[in-house]
């Protein structure tokens, strides 16, 4: 949700912090703040609304300094409003949050009543006052941290400085990410919500657990618990991303770049997974064996918002080709209707980020269930990772633009790998099918790029009904997840109102709704569902609806019947639904720049939702 980067070492923090709060802009984006010492004493500058009103103030104000913490902000508690903006600072506490601090409401009335005066509306506030009120006591710092911490329920990741203590930083988390890395220089040091902030300094970093707290002085950075202070010895891990990467390219925008970039995650995700022969799959790296795949009773799927359409897809995908009874469920849903999991049971959580808060919960709830964890995670060591038996990274790279493109397609890459892996464990298919289908996965990467190449018809077809105020998406089978998440991408970033249904359950309802002003796109790839979208189709020419139809290359019908017609080269039935997404990515996307919205950053929304 809020994006946190601190920097402590030789170097002017301010911009170091800066650069990274822009790389974490897309966690949150209604306002943002940094704090340093300056001439020994902290000087704190935050304002609301993007990152660059914070610079226009900070070339104003010529803020530099070390050590330095910033923060993007996603608000929860209080109005973006520029005292609800972190850093909040109490008696020289400087604090900077992500997280909800859970039991704020109590903690406020109990500091309140010891004399405390409060400057915002937030919960943050609440950390640098208790943390006061520790020093107040006589502990040091660094004991202050902890004593404080202990007293608060709720997620948390923190940067927190001291005035009194100008050579120490410290970083502490429960539920929410955090990572840590040495700088170059000795007694350099960065911390940061996420990766794509420190890639520019430092490929090598420690991922925080839970209840650990870093501790940054000119001696070094030692890790401890929060609870009673045992120092943890951490293994640090080399990320592959590149700088590069969390950049535009030349690209107008991230999601556009994303979107391009598909051929090459989906290639990434697909390597040394597959056997050197191209005839079967090679998931050993999961740490699930063909027993463990054999021993599967049922496979339950959780995630949420565009990984829940991959899981969509995916169910069809382990319930045709590997015969495994499939469930699916909303994250957020799962929790809260005590589940039946029962023995025999594999979970598969799917997450780009790997810090959906509905997620992990929904996980950790199976895994007290007795279910093993299988998740998809794009987030090297992120909290979901980490809570898992066995990990298939998509290879996409840093996905920055909110709405979610390259992950989803990443994402039913694995799905695809595993339903093969399975399938041929249970041998439900046989060698001849799994080798014929893992050579259309490695054609795959091909036809994307044909995908892509119809950018222009869709810019089009994008000027034509940018005006449109709702839109409607119809498809069947195991196209109807890709309804759903063309319909989900328009209404994220272009604010367009935008239903997915099953193409089958139009004439139950939402039928209603058609009229001369409603576009309707209809997915009518060349399967067996064919004649009957085409059914479909009619019944809303009939009523006048604005016919958008995708559909094979080689189609034939379509064009008579329909307004607009995108052709599209298909791998098959099976592998249809990669294939299709790509268009409906490309007319959201032309449709929010059309309309003049922020297309990385829409209003309201947040990459990774770090609370319930
Ligand atoms: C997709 O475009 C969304 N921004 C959102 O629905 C997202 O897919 C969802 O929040 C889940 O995120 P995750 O994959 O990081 O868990």
């Amino acid at each position: 949700m809020c994006g946190i980067v601190g920097y402590m070492g030789p170097q002017d923090g301010v911009p170091v912090v800066m650069d990274g709060l822009q790389k974490l802009e897309y966690r949150g984006y209604d306002s943002a703040g940094v704090a340093t010492f300056q001439d020994g004493r902290i000087t704190i500058n935050r304002s609301v609304g993007k990152l660059r009103e914070l610079e226009k103030k900070l070339f104003a104000s010529e803020l530099s300094g070390s050590p330095a913490i910033g923060h993007t902000r996603w608000a929860t508690h209080g109005r973006p409003t520029e005292p609800n903006a972190h850093p909040h600072v109490y008696e020289g506490v400087v604090v900077v949050h992500n997280g909800i601090v859970e039991n704020y409401i109590a903690l406020r009335e109990e500091l309140a009543a010891a004399g405390h005066r409060f400057s915002s509306e937030t919960d943050t506030e609440i950390i640098s006052h208790l943390i006061a009120r520790e020093l107040a006591r006589g502990l040091d710092f660094c004991q202050a941290v902890r004593a404080a911490l202990n007293q608060v329920r709720g997620a948390f990741a923190l940067g927190i400085m001291y005035e009194q203590e100008p050579e120490m930083l410290i970083a502490a988390r429960k539920g929410s990410p955090l990572v840590v890395a040495h700088g170059s220089q000795q007694g350099e040091y960065y911390i940061a919500s996420d990766i794509p902030a420190l890639l520019a300094y430092s490929r090598e970093v420690i991922f925080l657990d839970d209840d650990e707290m870093a501790v940054c002085s000119p001696a070094g950075m030692t890790i401890m618990t929060v609870a009673d202070g045992r120092e943890q010895q951490k293994e640090v891990h080399q990320i592959a991303w590149d700088p590069i990467m969390a950049e535009k390219g030349g690209y107008k925008h991230f999601m556009l770049k994303e979107i391009f970039e598909q051929p090459q995650a989906v290639s990434n995700t697909l390597l040394g997974r597959i056997s050197e022969d191209r005839r079967k799959t090679d998931l050993q790296e999961t740490g699930f064996t063909p027993a463990d795949w054999r021993a599967v009773k049922k496979i339950m799927i959780l995630a949420c918002g565009t990984s829940w359409h991959a899981g969509l897809v995916g169910k069809f995908w382990l319930e045709r080709l590997a015969r495994i009874p499939t469930e699916i469920d909303i994250a957020s849903e799962f929790r809260y209707r005590d589940p039946l999991v029962e023995e025999g049971t594999l979970l598969i959580g799917i997450s780009q980020s790997g810090e959906t808060a509905d997620t992990l919960a929904a996980l950790r709830e199976g895994k007290d269930k007795g279910a093993k964890i299988l998740s998809i995670c794009n987030v090297m060591g992120s909290s979901i990772s980490r809570q898992s038996d066995g990990v298939m990274y998509t290879y996409a790279g840093p996905e920055i633009g909110v709405a979610s493109t390259k992950a989803f397609t990443t994402q039913l890459a694995c799905l695809m790998l595993l339903a093969l892996d399975m399938a041929a464990a249970r041998k439900t298919m046989d060698d001849e099918e799994i080798a014929e289908n893992v050579e259309a996965l490695l054609k795959l990467p091909a036809l994307l790029e044909k995908s892509l190449i119809l950018a222009p018809r869709l810019e089009q077809i994008a000027r034509t009904y940018h005006h449109a105020s709702d839109y409607l998406f119809l498809a069947r089978g195991l196209n109807y997840p890709i309804a759903l998440e063309g319909a989900l991408k328009l209404k994220e970033i272009s604010y367009i109102h935008a239903e997915g249904y099953p193409a089958g359950e139009m004439k139950h309802g939402p039928i209603a709704l058609i009229d001369e002003n409603m576009p309707v796109v209809i997915l009518a790839p060349h399967d067996h569902h064919y004649e009957k979208v085409v059914s479909n189709l009619q019944e809303v020419v009939a009523r006048d609806g604005r016919v958008i139809a995708f559909t094979a290359s080689t189609d034939k019908r379509l064009a008579d019947l329909s307004h607009e017609v995108v052709k599209i080269e298909e791998p098959g039935e099976i592998l249809n639904p990669l294939v299709y997404v790509i268009p409906l990515q490309l007319l959201a996307y032309y449709t929010a720049v059309f309309k003049g919205t922020d297309v990385d950053q829409p209003r309201n929304l947040a990459k990774s939702v770090t609370v319930e």
